[in-house]
């Protein structure tokens, strides 16, 4: 059973079964899930949903889970996307986040070798690039007074690292868009599910590299042997290419767009961070604390053992609750307000362990970027124009479906 099925599945049991008050994916999709989290990090720090999975809330639990080298990779998000064989589960059992040990190391030293701090920090100009040329038609339809609000998520909070993984690939404008881009828009509103989103993005890499369509880029890069390491098998590198598409969009579409909401609903913070640019980096950091993108990581534990009195047998589940843990007011005194002056440190938002977010350093490139172009060095200064709005379909990420802006004003 899937992890996603087994949670659901508690809550039709006897109601006196631990945890089965609880349903942790749709709480989720609630507009704010903050209040029930903290009830389930008080009352059952490590829940037992049943089926095998256990939920983890408290700060100092999800940390140890995530770096105990006992604990393999989790099965969380192939089995809970229902793959059990054909191309989508070869891709997910062949990806880095499958991998445990030395398979995993060998893959993941093969893939990080273009994510090295240096080579991120030398993308910084085309970030900027891509992010103005975002942001210069925001600011014209701001500044031509037009009436209608303009909602950010797709013009920049998605449209950025969209692009910014496009140039990575050096996959051209028209067949990103047509391809791999729709593929994503696509499950992203719902019109086709997870697995038809790795089988879509999985057949376009395959197809390219059968027809060595192998731009210079990533993809290149990817099949590129090392002396030391040997070179990825062809389904490797399609799945870890599926993997980096999947993993860069919509996680970082949910930071910028966390952010920028963050900043608008406090004005008074807004004000002080455009008199002082070098806070953008906290105002980011704070974000991902309070409101991260990835709500939730997962390990398959790896012997029986105890977690906060709670027994865990072998092969079960660790659902890891980073946007719970990063409240916890253990780790993180008075969680529930937004403060860029705190102690940023702690913060479990990219994982941790082998597993670490291999784009954290990217990401927060890109947000940093976005923040400080459209809301802190701009000429004009925006508000929300109504509500934004939450996505409902995925129980992992946290971003809004639409953040409408309007022009509050000019300097
Ligand atoms: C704000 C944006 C992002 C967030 C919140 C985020 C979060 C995460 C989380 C929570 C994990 C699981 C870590 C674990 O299990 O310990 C992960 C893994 C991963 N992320 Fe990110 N991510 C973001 C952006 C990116 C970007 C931009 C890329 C690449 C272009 C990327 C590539 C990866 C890869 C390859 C893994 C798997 C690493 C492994 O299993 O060894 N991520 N990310």
């Amino acid at each position: 059973m899937t992890p996603e099925a087994a949670t659901r599945s508690a809550e039709s049991e006897s109601p006196s079964k631990r945890g089965a008050r609880w349903d942790v994916y749709a709480i989720a999709l609630e507009d704010d899930p903050h209040p029930r989290w903290h009830d389930i990090r008080e009352s059952s720090p490590v829940l037992d949903t049943g089926g095998g999975v256990f939920f983890v809330t408290r700060w100092e639990l999800v940390d140890a889970c995530l770096r105990d080298s006992r604990h393999g990779a989790g099965v969380g998000v192939a089995a809970s996307f229902g793959a059990e064989s054909g191309l989508v589960a070869d891709v997910m059992g062949a990806w880095l986040m499958s991998l445990d040990g030395p398979p995993q190391q060998r893959a993941r030293d093969l893939v990080r070798r273009e994510f090295t701090p240096r080579k991120i920090e030398r993308l910084r100009p085309l970030v900027e690039e891509i992010t103005d040329g975002l942001v210069a038609p925001l600011e014209a339809r701001g500044a031509s007074g037009a009436a209608e609000a303009i909602d950010v998520v797709p013009s920049l909070a998605f449209a950025l690292p969209s692009e910014v993984i496009r140039r990575m690939f050096g996959i051209p404008f028209d067949e990103w868009r047509s391809g791999i881009e729709s593929i994503v828009v696509a499950a992203g509103a719902g019109a086709i599910d997870g697995i038809a989103m790795i089988e879509g993005l999985a057949r376009e890499f395959d197809a390219r590299l059968r027809a060595g369509r192998v731009p210079e880029g990533l993809l290149r890069q990817l099949c590129e042997p090392d002396p030391a390491l040997g070179a990825l098998s062809t389904l490797e590198v399609v799945a870890n290419a599926v993997l980096l598409v999947t993993a860069a969009i919509d996680t970082t579409a949910g930071l910028v767009g966390n952010a920028i909401a963050c900043l608008l609903e406090r004005p008074e913070l807004l004000a002080r961070v455009r008199r002082d640019p070098t806070l953008v980096p906290a105002v980011v950091e704070e974000t991902q604390r309070f409101e991260p993108p990835a709500l939730s990581c997962s390990r398959t534990a790896g012997v029986d053992f105890e977690l906060a009195g709670v027994s865990i047998p072998a092969g079960s589940q660790l659902l890891l609750g980073l946007g719970a843990a990063n409240r916890d007011p253990r780790r993180h005194p008075d969680p529930d307000r937004f403060d860029i002056d705190r102690d940023g440190a702690g913060l479990v938002s990219f994982g941790g362990g082998r597993h670490f977010c291999l784009g954290a350093a990217l990401a927060r490139m890109e947000a940093q970027i976005a923040i400080e172009r459209l809301l802190v060095r701009s000429p004009s200064e925006w508000r929300l124009a109504g509500t934004p709005r939450w996505q409902k379909r995925n129980p992992t990420i946290r971003a809004h479906e639409s953040l409408p802006l309007a022009r509050a004003g000019s300097r």
